[in-house]
């Protein structure tokens, strides 16, 4: 991402070095990285850290209805080209992500609800209708990825979670710990990273929750174990590691926004014909394809989304 608030040695990787290189040189460095590793973790440690409780609900039905235009982003390229600044301001997150502890994981429910609830991730996945998405992921800062979700529609989380009738938006939480996470302990962030939704968008079919990705467990780089997916949204919406969800009836201020107001919105959706402040939108890199292509309204999917804003047409919906 890049905000006014960025220093001059937080220029993102990908906008300096040209992406086979960059992808060259992270190969060399994954293999070092991958050597002292295996030296200083014992075995048997290891293998607890690899069981994940929800393995064997792998893998999922795909859904033949998302069909994608492009092939689907290598596994290994997507998952050594993150953004998630709670490990970090480069793209090269994925080691440090590791260090994120995903058990026990307490999902909190409350604000405008029923009932306020606390559910571990283990109980509330076992309750909802699993299916595998293809989705393309589109990146503020113009690439793109296309991915294989594993996951649940964000309605059904909202079903469970009987929100009032006065509620208007989801609010969602990323974890706050400082001690695993060492960008959370640079303090002009506005931790922790918030997102929200309307709850017209959030009950929208298109609105998921990902709980996998390429047929397995989600990768902690990727934001396990539980993360938003918002194809039709600039990526920053799609919020990872969730804690909380919180139902109100105040717009939810997210991270970005609370960084950067006039770059980075609450709307966030894609559109080629409004650039960003400082850079173009009209087309994205494809990444791992070395391709550049025109990038679509709604990054595709307008036909789901595109009557979710009738009525808001005085608002910044693109940005
Ligand atoms: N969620 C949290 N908690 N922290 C982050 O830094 N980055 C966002 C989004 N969700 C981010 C986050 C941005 S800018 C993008 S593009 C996507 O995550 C990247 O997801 P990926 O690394 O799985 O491609």
């Amino acid at each position: 991402m890049h905000g006014m608030r960025r220093r001059g040695w937080e220029l993102p990787e990908h906008a300096a070095t040209p992406e086979h290189l960059f992808f060259d040189r992270r190969a060399l460095l994954g293999a070092g990285a991958a050597l002292a590793a295996a030296a200083v973790i014992p075995a048997g440690a290891r293998a607890q850290e690899d069981a994940d409780p929800t393995e064997a609900l792998y893998p999922v039905k795909r859904s033949d209805k998302y069909v994608l235009d492009r092939p689907i982003t290598d596994a290994k390229v997507n998952g050594s080209y993150n953004n998630f600044y709670e490990f970090g301001s480069s793209k090269l997150i994925a080691k440090p992500a590791q260090a994120l502890k995903i058990r026990p994981w307490t999902i909190k429910i409350d604000g405008m609800v029923e009932k306020p609830r606390e559910i571990g991730f283990d109980d509330l996945v076992r309750q909802m209708p699993l299916e595998e998405r293809l989705y393309r992921h589109r990146c503020v800062e113009a690439w793109s990825m296309a991915i294989p979700w594993s996951g649940f529609a964000f309605a059904k989380l909202i079903q469970f979670a009987r929100p009032l009738s006065s509620a208007k938006y989801v609010r969602m939480e990323t974890f706050l710990d400082p001690a695993v996470a060492s960008g959370q302990r640079q303090t002009w962030y506005p931790w922790p990273y918030v997102e929200g939704l309307t709850l017209a968008e959030a009950t929208n079919e298109l609105a998921f929750l990902a709980i996998g990705a390429y047929g397995k467990p989600m990768p902690k780089q990727h934001g396990a174990p539980l993360r938003l997916a918002v194809p039709w949204k600039y990526g920053f919406k799609s919020i990872k590691s969730i804690v909380r969800f919180s139902f109100t009836d105040q717009r939810p201020k997210s991270f970005w926004e609370a960084l950067q107001a006039s770059e980075y919105g609450f709307w966030a959706n894609v559109n080629p014909k409004v650039p960003h402040p400082r850079w173009s939108q009209a087309t994205e890199e494809l990444i791992g394809l070395g391709e550049r292509r025109p990038t679509l309204l709604f990054n595709g999917y307008a036909e789901y989304v595109g009557d979710l804003y009738k009525g808001y047409e005085n608002e910044r919906l693109y940005v």
